[in-house]
């Protein structure tokens, strides 16, 4: 079979029509410059999963920005160039496009930040992480939704294997180690022998350690977005990395029991309160870091920028935590129960379900006991303070009168 990409498996795919529309624009506006351009990355991957993608990136062999300017032009919405990157971001129709310079990448030393050079559309793919991760689509008029796809990605694929390209790659952006985790726990994928053997030995050698702490960090956090954290915090442990990146936390059936609890204490939360769906990664953490000290917790969170309110949560979680178990393990009318749970932040409730005595409690606060109303007409003439009082006062007496 003749080939356009020289040594690339290529067949036709078919495009979700948004992306479809969007392409043909940009590949148009690439042709009218005389470049090309590709769909590339992440994005070719989740559309052969048949995931939904909003967040789209494509790679242009010429002036990326020149073509996210003419197609903002088009649609007249904003451009934002970033001319040090060769990349530029546009929003279209509600996709977040990047439109960036093929490019090759060189690392001065391992772990550093690359050095960018200008290349062909295989030498970028060829910077890439992982084969899933490296396959580009068309979006030429000429061959216009070709897959191309030079290092066997459908293959893994379809097969569920992360496979890096070359054999330095862990060695040269530890972040890999922690991005390969991340997407075997995300996708239920299992790393390749060879890929599986060259993250060890690169963990053995101290990658994790000797790279920036802020990149590391920085992807901890994008774990902590995934639903499947815990499988990833699983492969985090199989592959002892947990230890170096929650220093201080030692792994026991006791702490993985726990984490499970939570899982299923989530999964409830989500179904019963959908409309206070949130960011349950922040909770798997709090989990995590109560085992650590005061201290080295919160120095935990200002590396991983966790913002303010999860630091003032686990802050009441190590200083308040033991007399609200004790208060709340004590309580015996409903009433006491409110009063020992108001105003305590859902992350923290959350957390404190995970412990077998007190859960059906927490439960009954989170599923009835915050919702209790009042009549205020009976407190006609009432105000400030007294009102609030009167309020709270008669919201106890129902709980614990009326509430079955
Ligand atoms: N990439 C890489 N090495 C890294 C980070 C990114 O090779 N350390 C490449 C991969 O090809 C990846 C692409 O850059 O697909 C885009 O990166 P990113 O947006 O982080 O990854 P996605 O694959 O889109 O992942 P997600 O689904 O989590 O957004």
């Amino acid at each position: 079979q003749q080939t356009a990409y020289l040594k690339a498996y290529e067949r036709k795919i078919k495009l979700p029509p948004h992306i479809e529309e969007v392409g043909r624009e940009i590949g148009i506006i690439a042709e009218g410059l005389g470049f090309k351009a590709y769909l590339v990355g992440g994005v070719v991957r989740d559309i052969l999963l048949g995931k939904e993608v909003w967040d789209v990136d494509f790679v242009v062999e010429g002036d990326a920005i020149k073509v996210a300017e003419l197609l903002a032009q088009k649609h007249k919405v904003e451009f934002h160039p970033f001319p040090e990157f060769g990349t530029a971001h546009v929003k279209v129709k509600g996709l977040k496009l990047e439109l960036a310079t093929t490019r090759r990448e060189t690392y001065p030393h391992p772990g550093a930040y690359p050095l960018v050079e200008y290349a062909s559309l295989r030498e970028d793919l060829l910077r890439r992480d992982f084969t899933i991760n490296a396959m580009a689509v068309s979006v030429n008029s000429q061959d216009f939704g070709t897959l191309i796809d030079y290092f066997g990605g459908l293959r893994d694929l379809k097969d569920r294997l992360i496979r890096v390209l070359h054999p330095l790659s862990f060695v040269e952006d530890p972040v890999r180690i922690l991005r390969a985790l991340r997407f075997a726990g995300r996708l239920g994928f299992k790393l390749s022998k060879s890929t599986e053997r060259l993250l060890r030995s690169a963990v053995s050698l101290g990658a994790i350690s000797s790279a920036p702490k802020g990149r590391i960090m920085n992807e901890v956090r994008l774990a902590l977005r995934e639903e499947r954290f815990l499988e990833i915090l699983e492969l985090y442990r199989k592959y002892q990395i947990l230890a170096e990146i929650f220093k201080g936390i030692t792994w026991s059936p006791k702490l993985e029991k726990k984490l499970l609890r939570l899982r299923d204490i989530i999964t409830w939360h989500k179904i019963e309160f959908p409309k206070e769906v949130m960011d349950y990664g922040w909770v798997y953490l709090l989990v995590l870091l109560e085992e650590m000290k005061e201290e080295e917790g919160m120095a935990f969170l200002r590396d991983i920028s966790a913002p303010s309110w999860v630091r003032e949560t686990y802050k009441i979680m190590k200083r308040g935590s033991k007399s609200t178990e004790k208060s709340l393990l004590e309580a015996k009318r409903n009433s006491e129960v409110y009063l020992s749970l108001k105003n305590k932040p859902l992350y923290f409730l959350l957390m404190l379900m995970t412990k077998e005595n007190l859960k059906e409690k927490v439960k009954l606060y989170l599923e009835k006991l915050r919702f209790v109303k009042v009549n205020v007409e009976k407190f006609r003439g009432l105000s400030g303070r007294e009102l609030g009082e009167a309020i709270e006062k008669e919201k106890m007496k129902i709980m614990d009168e009326a509430l079955e």
